[in-house]
């Protein structure tokens, strides 16, 4: 099997995140805060140890303001439900992933709140940075943006978003699900008030875990309220953080496996990661765009960008194509619709789709080869 499909989860992890999970529930399967035994402080110094590694990896100063949860859907949903109120104004854009959309969406509906989607720019593919400043009104409360593609893998520089949000008093929410663990990231410089991290994406870590950061936890209200295994005696969400944003039993054989991957990174270092993707993308770029009846969306530079390209094949559906490739082939990566509907409509492919090929660090160059070879001889 060859697996092009890192931009849907990174697949194989490092072997220390299968031990790190493996360790926990062999040694202490115990609910952090919510139990006496020696065991229970072992999870709950282990969930720490996991929220101080994460939160210095994104230059977070106050650990606490770190919460765990299920994943950037999670994330997202907190923010844009916390903190829109009726009449409100945010500003996306048209490269946005169903997570952001449909949570706007609907309260479009419940909240009356007003939604600008952002074009993107023809040329880099990045969002129009001009509109998004021509867009702002007095009501702009959120500006909410991806720092990459899902799709085109474009990565939008977050730096100049933060500034004019900061500037004009605005919170700003990044939907880091294609870069956390590729691309650095630092809320202080970025001026990022709130951050969606996906663990089981380029983080490495398993599915169903995740973090958000929160600058300001007094600018939204909580989506969940429950234990939090302390304050007991309080019938009302306790507003230190991160009980206030954590209710419910963590997952904390999630939270080990991510920390592992963390840990990971660090180890081989996110610009060799970032890099070794990139020269394995430009083969993949290159080696299509040469082939005859091919169309590779988005820009062709290996600059600015991750290691997700998308393209289709003359005379076959995007889905043909991926069911072609995944039985005939076994070589596993997405046709269709990618989640990022308004994209789509952009890009005049939301009848065909496109066939999303996303390389990650465990892929070889001799994979690529083989990938190519196989795509010409279908043609
Ligand atoms: C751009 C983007 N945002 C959000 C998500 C949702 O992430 P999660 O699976 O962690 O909920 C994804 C996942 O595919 C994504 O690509």
């Amino acid at each position: 099997m060859i697996y092009f499909n890192n931009a849907a989860t990174s697949c194989p992890k490092p072997e220390a995140v299968y031990q790190a999970v493996d360790y926990f529930f062999q040694n202490s399967g115990m609910n952090p805060g919510r139990s006496g035994s020696a065991e229970r402080i072992d999870a709950a110094r282990m969930i720490f140890e996991c929220r101080e590694k994460i939160a210095d990896f994104f230059s977070i100063k106050d650990s606490a303001h770190l919460v765990f949860n299920s994943g950037a859907t999670e994330s997202l949903n907190t923010v844009i439900k916390g903190v829109l109120k009726k009449d409100d104004h945010v500003i996306t854009s048209k490269m946005e992933h169903n997570s952001i959309i449909r949570p706007l969406e609907r309260l479009k509906v419940e909240r009356e709140i007003d939604v600008d989607y952002i074009d993107l720019d023809p040329e880099s593919a990045e969002v129009d940075y001009q509109a998004l400043e021509n867009a702002v009104r007095d009501n702009t409360k959120l500006i909410v943006i991806s720092h990459a593609s899902n799709v085109l893998g474009t990565v939008n520089n977050l730096q100049r978003i933060g500034e004019l949000a900061a500037a004009e008093d605005i919170l700003f929410l990044v939907d880091a699900a294609q870069t956390a663990g590729v691309i650095p990231i630092d809320v202080e410089k970025m001026k990022i008030d709130f951050l969606a991290v996906p663990g089981h994406k380029s983080l490495f870590g398993p599915p169903g875990v995740g973090a958000l950061y929160v600058r300001d936890p007094e600018t939204l209200l909580p989506l969940k309220e429950g234990g939090t295994g302390t304050n007991s005696l309080s019938i009302t969400q306790p507003e230190i953080m991160p009980d206030y944003l954590e209710a419910g039993t963590l997952n904390t054989s999630g939270i080990i496996g991510l920390r592992a991957g963390v840990e990971f990174i660090q180890k081989e270092g996110i610009k060799n990661i970032h890099q070794k993707e990139m020269k394995l993308l430009k083969k993949l770029i290159e080696g299509l765009t040469v082939l005859p009846g091919i169309k590779v969306y988005g820009k062709k530079e290996i600059i600015n960008r991750t290691a997700v390209t998308a393209f289709n094949l003359e005379g076959y559906s995007s889905n043909q194509l991926a069911f072609k490739l995944q039985h005939d082939y076994d070589i596993q990566m997405r046709g269709g619709l990618h989640c990022a509907p308004l994209l789509h409509k952009f890009l005049g492919t939301n009848t065909k789709g496109m066939l999303r090929l996303s390389p990650g660090y465990y892929n070889t160059e001799a994979e690529v080869d083989k990938f190519l070879n196989i795509m010409e001889s279908i043609i």
